[in-house]
């Protein structure tokens, strides 16, 4: 069986700025991930590695080249279906976990089905099951005050999967994270990788979190410099 694409680049750029003040954050980007790969994006502070991420997260617009996902043209979207692409197919974690602050993690966890025309009964549900999918069965009522960091982390990513995204995308995600937490977060995305097939795509800096991805992008000042798949 073929793999199946997942993410096709074919020389996407990235200015930001005009004239005297623009800076190409991005030079050509080529690349393609299948669906079902567990990718590591690395590089140095200001390679675009965020800027690549937002591109293919949709959450900003390439300034050329093409970006197709899942076979679709991604410039061809409206805001509109742009946005629905994100709700439905992509989940998305970060270093600051971006919870709500006073707001439980069932209801943290419930904020993506919101606009879904799911009943109450049905949001409590999913997002209950999410957060038992993640390990934390018992936090439900809990603010994010009252979580370590590695359990808010979990949260968020309870948050990022109640969709049942094919995708997720986290930059840095351990970023805030001590040494065993960091592989504990590690062990539950390989789970949502291996078990649940959830194609990830992961910016960090560190060479033990990128280790446990099957492949390693390196970007430099722009540009892919180095491609490894690594088992
Ligand atoms: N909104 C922006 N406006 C202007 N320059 C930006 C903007 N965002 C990022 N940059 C610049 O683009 C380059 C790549 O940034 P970024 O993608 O955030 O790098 P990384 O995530 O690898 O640290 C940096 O030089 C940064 O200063
Ligand atoms: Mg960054």
């Amino acid at each position: 069986m073929t793999a199946e694409k997942l993410i096709e680049l074919r020389g996407l750029t990235k200015q930001y700025g005009n004239g005297e003040a623009a800076f190409l954050a991005l030079r050509g980007v080529d690349l393609m991930i299948h669906r079902g790969e567990f990718v590591a994006i690395m590089g140095p502070s200001g390679s675009g590695k965020s800027t690549l991420m937002n591109l293919l997260g949709c959450l900003d617009t390439p300034t050329s080249g093409s970006y197709q996902f899942k076979g679709i043209e991604v410039e061809n979207l409206n805001k509109d279906q742009r946005s629905l692409l994100r709700r439905h197919a992509l989940g998305f974690i970060f270093q600051g976990f971006n919870l709500l602050a006073r707001t439980s993690a069932l209801e943290n966890v419930e904020l993506p089905l919101l606009y879904r025309g799911y009943s109450r009964k049905v949001r409590h549900e999913m997002a209950r099951e999410a957060l038992a999918s993640v390990g934390l069965p018992d936090k439900e009522r809990n603010t994010p005050s009252e979580l370590s960091g590695g359990q808010q982390q979990r949260v968020a990513i309870a948050r990022a999967i109640v969709t049942n995204p094919d995708t997720l995308f986290a930059d840095e995600p351990t970023g805030n994270l001590d040494s065993k937490t960091t592989l504990e977060i590690m062990d539950l995305l390989h789970h949502l990788n291996s078990e649940r097939g959830i194609s990830i795509i992961m910016v960090t800096h560190e060479d033990e979190v990128a280790a446990r991805a099957r492949r390693i992008i390196h970007v430099r000042d722009g540009l892919i410099s180095d491609d490894i798949v690594t088992r």
